[in-house]
Parts: structure tokens; C-alpha cells; sequence
């Protein structure tokens, strides 16, 4: 079966996302007129990426662990010596199928290559679908911070076929739900209400729920990207359950994926901005990331005020030592509330 829906950014950025649509990805990438063409997937698709390689006709195709590790700026120099290895050009399309690991390591570096070459994500996860491939942004991990190393540059096409989510773990699959939960929570009521009567259907996996919830989070990020692509005020309020959420990662040394610690982190801001948040708020904002089988609880090791409050210290949005968050007073709006170690130890009492 074929459904699909397409939303077009600007002139740059084309987004097709479907069911079944696989064999139109060659010509959406011919379409870009590349100078050929460089796969670069994750190393776990390994039967995916081949079939795919031979479907657009790729002249490399380049394997890479995916998970945060990969990450790094040493994978940085082997993808662009790879590329050059392969004869890239200026005018070459780079490829990237996998999880978000894979389009923030290979996006940042074919933003760099050549001071950028066209970049294709083929994300392979919801997060990946729903968050990461969207907006442009391209991070890698640098020391013991997240994302520390990064640009801002759209992505040319984003590509992806829904029937590549079917080998995703459960927990993985519903973790990429967690950003659509985020994103409602903050930007539309009317979103959150529909994810609360889709909920069932999505931690079933149903097809049609699936593509619902994705539409609805590529429209609400691209609008937010759209109007605020510098993050000047309104991107920031993505950054929902990421304060918490990424301190948590760290603390963790990555054990806890992302998508995980934002869920804990969305709930542990809620509480830390309590009464900002009111109680109903927070009910139904942990009744849907219940319904929807993703787990808030912070695992006892890392549920540490102290040591999560350091890193918190350290995060990107922190100006003259104040950490904000960025959470809903009513459901479908944001504000500001600045994140102290006092707040956090009682987010986590
Ligand atoms: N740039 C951005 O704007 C942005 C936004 C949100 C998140 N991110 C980043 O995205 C990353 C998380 O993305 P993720 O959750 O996709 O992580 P990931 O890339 O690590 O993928 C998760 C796991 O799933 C595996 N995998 C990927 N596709 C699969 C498939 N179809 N079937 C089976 N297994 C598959 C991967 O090998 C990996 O082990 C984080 O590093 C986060 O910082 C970036
Ligand atoms: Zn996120």
C-alpha cells in the first residue's frame, strides 16, 4: 500500500514521508541532478543500505556503527577521507540512511566537506523521522558534551519509507514519540488531543497512526524552523525536557539513549517549574507518555541532584550562569522558567 505526504521548506529542503514509497527515492535524489551518489548507512541495515544502493545507483557505499558513539570527531575525519577516497565532489549527493546518530554525524560532515555538499536523510528511527532529520540542525559530541561541535544546514531531501521502521525494538519505536509528545505539548493543544486518541494505536504500531503522528511532528518543527531558523526565541521551546533530558544522557555516559532521557527530562522539568506547571499539566502529559509505553522514571543511579546539576551548568542554552527550561504554563504554550539545583532536587524527590 502507498500513502504518503510531501512538505516542501522554502526552495531547500524537500521532505517525502510514506508508506511504500521506497522505489520513488532514486528519482527524488535525481531530481537534486547530483554528480553521484555516496551511501553512508548505518552498519546494522547492512541488506537495507545494499538494496537501496542498487535502487539510486550509488558509486559508494560507506558502513558506520550507529549508536552515540559514532558521534565523534575522528568518525568526522574518516567520512571525509572516505568521500574523497571516492571521488566526491562539490556536486555529490550524500546519502545518509539510519537513525539520528547517523544523519547528525554524516550531516555535519557533508556540511563541512567541501563547505557542503547535498545531504539526502533517509532517517530509519521515529526519532530520527520525527526530530532529528528535521530543522537542519547537525551536532556531534565533543569531551563529555552533546552536540558541542555543530552547524545549522538544511538538509536537501529528507526521504523516508515507514515499512523501514518494522525491524525497530518496541522501546526505540516509541522513544522517536516521545519528540512528537514534546513538540505538542508546547506548540498545539489541538496536537496533543489527537496524540492522546491516537495513543493505543500508536504503541501498536498501527501504519495509519504512525504516518498521523510523524505529519504532525514534521509540520509542527518545520513551522517552528521556519519562523525561527537561528533559534532566536521560538525554536527554543524544542529544547522542552532537553535541559534534564541531556544532563541525564551525559551522567549516564550515553547509556540511556535520547529519546529516553527527554521523556524523563519532559516530566522532571514539569515538576521542577511546579506551580508554573500546574499538577493537570504535568497528569496528562505523564498519562500520555504512560499510554503511549514510554517509561519517565530516572534509574535510581542516575537520579542524582548534584551530579545532574553540573552538567545541567553546561548546557548550550545556559547565559550568566541561569539554566532555563522551556515548558507549558497550559498545554499547547510555552514560557521560560529558569532551572535551579534547588528546583531539580525537588523535581526528583
Ligand atoms: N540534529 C537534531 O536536530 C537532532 C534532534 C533530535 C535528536 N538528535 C540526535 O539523534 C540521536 C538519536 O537518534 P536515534 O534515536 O535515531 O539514535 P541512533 O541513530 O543511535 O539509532 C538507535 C539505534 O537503532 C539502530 N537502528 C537504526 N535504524 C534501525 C532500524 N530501522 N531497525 C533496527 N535498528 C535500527 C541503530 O543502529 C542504533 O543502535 C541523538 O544523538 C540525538 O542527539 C539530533
Ligand atoms: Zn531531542
Amino acid at each position: 500500500m502507498e500513502r504518503s505526504f510531501e512538505f516542501v521548506q522554502r526552495a531547500t529542503t524537500r521532505i517525502v514521508i510514506g508508506q511504500g514509497v521506497e522505489a520513488q527515492l532514486g528519482p527524488a535524489i535525481q531530481a537534486l541532478h547530483p554528480d553521484g551518489i555516496v551511501l553512508v548507512h548505518d552498519a546494522s541495515l547492512d541488506a537495507m543500505a545494499q538494496r537501496i544502493a542498487a535502487s539510486i545507483g550509488a558509486r559508494g557505499v560507506l558502513a558506520v556503527g550507529g549508536g552515540e558513539a559514532c558521534k565523534r570527531v575522528d568518525m568526522v575525519d574518516n567520512l571525509a577521507r572516505e568521500l574523497s577516497r571516492l571521488g566526491a565532489t562539490r556536486g555529490t549527493a550524500l546519502v545518509v540512511l539510519g537513525g539520528g546518530t547517523l544523519t547528525d554525524l554524516a550531516g555535519f560532515t557533508g556540511s563541512i566537506f567541501m563547505r557542503g555538499i547535498r545531504c539526502v536523510f533517509c532517517p530509519t528511527t521515529t526519532l530520527a523521522i520525527c526530530d532529528a532529520s528535521l530543522g537542519g540542525k547537525n551536532g556531534i559530541n565533543h569531551g563529555e558534551l552533546k552536540n558541542q561541535l555543530g552547524t545549522i544546514r538544511q538538509p536537501d531531501l529528507v526521504f523516508a519509507d515507514i515499512d523501514w521502521l518494522q525491524t525497530l525494538p518496541d522501546e526505540q519505536f516509541r522513544e522517536g514519540l516521545v519528540e512528537v509528545a514534546k513538540k505538542a505539548a508546547v506548540l498545539s493543544l489541538s496536537n496533543f488531543e489527537q496524540l492522546e486518541q491516537l495513543a493505543p494505536a500508536l504503541a501498536n504500531r498501527e501504519p495509519a497512526a504512525t504516518l498521523a503522528a510523524i505529519e504532525m511532528a514534521v509540520t509542527m518543527k518545520m513551522q517552528v524552523v521556519l519562523a525561527d531558523e537561528r533559534e532566536a526565541d521560538l525554536r527554543r521551546t524544542l529544547n522542552f525536557g532537553h535541559t534534564i533530558g541531556h544532563a541525564i544522557e551525559s551522567v549516564s555516559g550515553e547509556t540511556v539513549r535520547h529519546g529516553s532521557a527527554v521523556a524523563m527530562g519532559l516530566l522532571a522539568e514539569c515538576r521542577a517549574a511546579a506551580p508554573i506547571v500546574p499538577g493537570e499539566v504535568i497528569g496528562r502529559i505523564a498519562a500520555l507518555l504512560a499510554r503511549l509505553g514510554v517509561s519517565t522514571t530516572i534509574p535510581p543511579q542516575w537520579a542524582n541532584a548534584g551530579l545532574l546539576w553540573q552538567f545541567a551548568q553546561k548546557d548550550k542554552k545556559v547565559r550568566g550562569g541561569r539554566v532555563p527550561m522551556f515548558v507549558p504554563p497550559i498545554l499547547g504554550q510555552h514560557t521560560t522558567v529558569e532551572l535551579t539545583e534547588q528546583s531539580l532536587a525537588r523535581a526528583l524527590s
